[in-house]
């Protein structure tokens, strides 16, 4: 039987990948997870029913981060049907194409920014006010899964480093601004990891179908795992880090 209610967590991105092994994270600390997703309702179901089988409470919503009505509706519905939240996770990202600069089409630059940057701002703004209640009363915190791109800036990039490094921009700010009223607001950076995303970059950046023959040549023998970076995420929301914030923590096994 739980003595005071569980924290409420919103992971985006939380139905596949790096959010999902986030949300499970958390989930096994107690906490109940809303997962928002854009398209993939099938993961998300499934990670919101695994995660309710544990014994918390899991939700999924349909939310795209790139668009400002989306979060402000998300927002709105976390504040209807829950009325709290105690943790915001932005995990919800897209890759960029690989072209350069001259060839980058500027549809795809503004989308890329959009669901990085203009998204988390939009939806971080709409539920300030639930994030500040529980900030007041004990602690909220706000997690950005950025990259380790924002101190590399490779070439064929941009949008992809663009989107990181205002995301970035926006954490550093937010944790200022609203530490005040309780908020831990931190950074975590990851390099490549097992995820379709992680998958995705290796085969097209270097040839690789199978994500597990770069194992070898990776840090501590293997690939980074989502777990390794949500219990990242799981340390910096917990009461271990009650005096850390304004912190970016990178997740890439040392390569940068
Ligand atoms: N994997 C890596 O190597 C790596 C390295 C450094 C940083 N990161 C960052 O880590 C985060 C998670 O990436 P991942 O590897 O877990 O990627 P992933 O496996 O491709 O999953 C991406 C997730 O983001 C969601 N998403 C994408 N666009 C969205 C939008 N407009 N609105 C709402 N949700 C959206 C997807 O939803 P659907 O399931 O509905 O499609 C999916 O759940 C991203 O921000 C990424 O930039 C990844």
């Amino acid at each position: 039987m739980r003595t005071t209610p569980a924290r409420l967590a919103l992971v985006t991105g939380g139905g596949r990948g790096i959010g999902r092994a986030v949300a499970a994270a958390l989930a096994r600390d107690g906490a109940d997870v809303a997962l928002a997703y854009r398209r993939d309702a099938a993961a998300a179901e499934r990670t919101a029913a695994e995660l309710a089988a544990t014994g918390v409470r899991a939700y999924a919503y349909r939310a795209s981060v790139d668009d400002l009505d989306s979060c402000r509706a998300l927002a709105a519905r976390i504040a209807d049907e829950h009325g709290r939240l105690d943790v915001l996770v932005h995990s919800a990202g897209i890759a960029s194409r690989g072209h350069s600069v001259a060839d980058t089409d500027p549809a795809e630059l503004e989308r890329v920014v959009r669901v990085h940057a203009l998204g988390p701002h939009h939806l971080t703004q709409a539920l300030l006010p639930l994030l500040r209640e529980a900030g007041r009363a004990r602690r909220a915190d706000v997690v950005f899964v950025s990259s380790v791109i924002t101190g590399v800036n490779p070439a064929f990039g941009a949008p992809y480093a663009m989107g990181k490094a205002a995301m970035e921009a926006l954490a550093h700010t937010l944790a200022k601004e609203e530490r005040g009223n309780g908020l831990h607001v931190n950074i975590v950076a990851p390099g490549v990891v097992d995820t379709d995303m992680g998958r995705r970059l290796v085969r097209a950046t270097l040839g690789v179908a199978d994500i597990r023959e770069r194992d070898a040549a990776s840090p501590y023998g293997h690939v980074c795992a989502p777990e390794e970076v949500a219990d990242v995420v799981r340390f910096l929301v917990s009461d271990a880090a009650s005096y850390l914030t304004d912190q970016r923590i990178v997740v890439d096994g040392g390569t940068f």
